[in-house]
């Protein structure tokens, strides 16, 4: 009986653990954004020193941007991520207009947002209806906690927790 017990907690207790990074793939891979997507922005990423992200938006996004209405449901968002081009020393290059140069593409990050997507999440994951998830450059799905990507984008609150929102549709 105490054996069954004790075999029983650890089977919860590795539920748990795999309930923790299993997420519900419930975004799709956009296959089509590099010809169909308005590529609104690109930069130098804010916040990782040695990347560079091109920033592409679904017409849903784009139209209500361009507008200056809040985002529908369908909207999707892409943002294609490179490592930056680095000197034999590892020191990040730096281009004659100040710029870090595009070296390989290392992933692409989605963000969609659907009706009751954000319900299930607690205040400091939740990004309105938006959630998240990350690809392969050939468009495989990334074995990656997204509970990073929700609690750096939920404190956006007034901007629809996307951090490049004056761009969209420009
Ligand atoms: C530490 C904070 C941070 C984390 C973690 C983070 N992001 Fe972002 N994200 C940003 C910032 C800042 C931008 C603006 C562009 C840039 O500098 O990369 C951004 C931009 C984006 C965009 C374009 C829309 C927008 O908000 O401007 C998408 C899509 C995106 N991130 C998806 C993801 C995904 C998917 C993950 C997790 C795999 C993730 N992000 C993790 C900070 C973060």
């Amino acid at each position: 009986m105490r054996l069954m017990a004790r075999s029983i907690v650890a089977a919860l207790a590795s539920l748990a653990g795999a309930a923790a990074v299993a997420e519900e793939a419930r975004i799709t891979f956009p296959q089509n954004y590099a010809t169909e997507f308005k590529n609104y922005l690109s930069l130098d990423r804010v916040q990782n020193a040695d990347q560079i992200i091109r920033l592409f938006a679904n017409s849903a996004a784009s139209e209500a941007g361009a507008a200056g209405k809040e985002l529908p449901d369908g909207s999707v968002l892409v943002g294609e991520v490179y490592a930056a081009q680095k000197d034999g020393d590892g020191k990040v290059i730096v281009s004659d207009l100040g710029r870090r140069v595009r070296s390989k593409l290392v992933a692409i990050a989605v963000m969609e947002k659907r009706q009751g997507w954000g319900e299930k999440y607690p205040t400091q994951l939740r990004n309105g209806d938006w959630d998240f998830a990350i690809f392969s450059p050939a468009g495989k799905r990334l074995d990656k906690d997204l509970d990073a990507c929700r609690s750096c984008h939920a404190p956006l609150a007034t901007r629809q927790h996307v951090f490049s929102l004056e761009h969209i549709g420009k």
